[in-house]
């Protein structure tokens, strides 16, 4: 008989521009593999051929290319791509989904930033994320101006061109901390801040912490 697999554990880390996350995630994923738990990381807008695709349509070029509305419902089809190629089938293989970004980022972006209505963005997400929600949203949280400054020293460094949204104003990245913070508040089963000052150790035992109380050793 066919022995059902255990579902894996969807977890999200979110935040501003330059907060660190891509490096904390590769941190997460090597120690939950220490722990005996496959995990893998994907990223968002991205993760799947199609949603890289729809990628490269909003990361470069101009500031506002993009009516807020369009801009929304193309980052819901990255996402449902996402979730349906690459999310659903690993979780289902019983790994754990490690995302960099996911619907937080819409809701904080183009929502707090860009203006577009909250009853969109919550339409928008019933129609295309496959009632999906993470388990676990990790917020790491940084002062815009900190951020900001990491981002464009390491665009440098890569030469990237990804910087669309980097470029928008000060003003703007103010409004998307504030709108995490509040996602936060209002999810507070779901979520937790982490303070994102300080060194990558300091930050990586913040993360552990918060991703080993929240599962428990039983689940690990
Ligand atoms: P990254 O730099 O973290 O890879 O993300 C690409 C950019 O896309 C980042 O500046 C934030 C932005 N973004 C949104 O505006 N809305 C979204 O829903 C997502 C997932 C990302």
């Amino acid at each position: 008989m066919k022995t059902k697999v255990k579902r894996g554990k969807f977890i999200t880390i979110e935040g501003g521009e330059g907060s660190g996350k891509s490096t904390q995630i590769s941190i997460l994923v090597n120690r939950l593999q220490e722990e005996g738990v496959s995990a893998v990381k994907t990223r968002e807008p991205g993760g799947a051929p199609t949603s890289d695709a729809i990628r490269s349509l909003l990361v470069s070029g101009e500031i506002s290319f993009w009516e807020p509305i369009s801009e929304t419902m193309l980052h819901f089809a990255a996402r449902h791509e996402h979730i349906i190629k690459t999310i659903n089938p690993s979780l289902d293989k019983g790994l754990w989904v490690i995302s960099d970004r996911f619907s937080d980022s819409t809701m904080a972006y183009q929502g707090y930033g860009q203006g577009v209505s909250k009853s969109i963005i919550d339409s928008l997400y019933t129609i295309t994320a496959d009632n999906i929600e993470p388990d676990l949203t990790l917020i790491l949280d940084l002062e815009p101006e900190v951020g900001l400054k990491r981002a464009v020293d390491r665009n440098v460094s890569l030469s990237s061109n990804e910087d669309r949204y980097e470029r928008m104003d000060i003003e703007f990245h103010r409004k998307l901390r504030k709108g995490f913070l509040d996602i936060a508040k209002n999810n507070p089963t779901r979520c937790r801040v982490i303070k994102a000052q300080g060194s990558l150790d300091d930050v990586s035992v913040r993360v552990w912490k918060e991703v080993s109380q929240k599962f428990l050793i039983k689940d690990i």
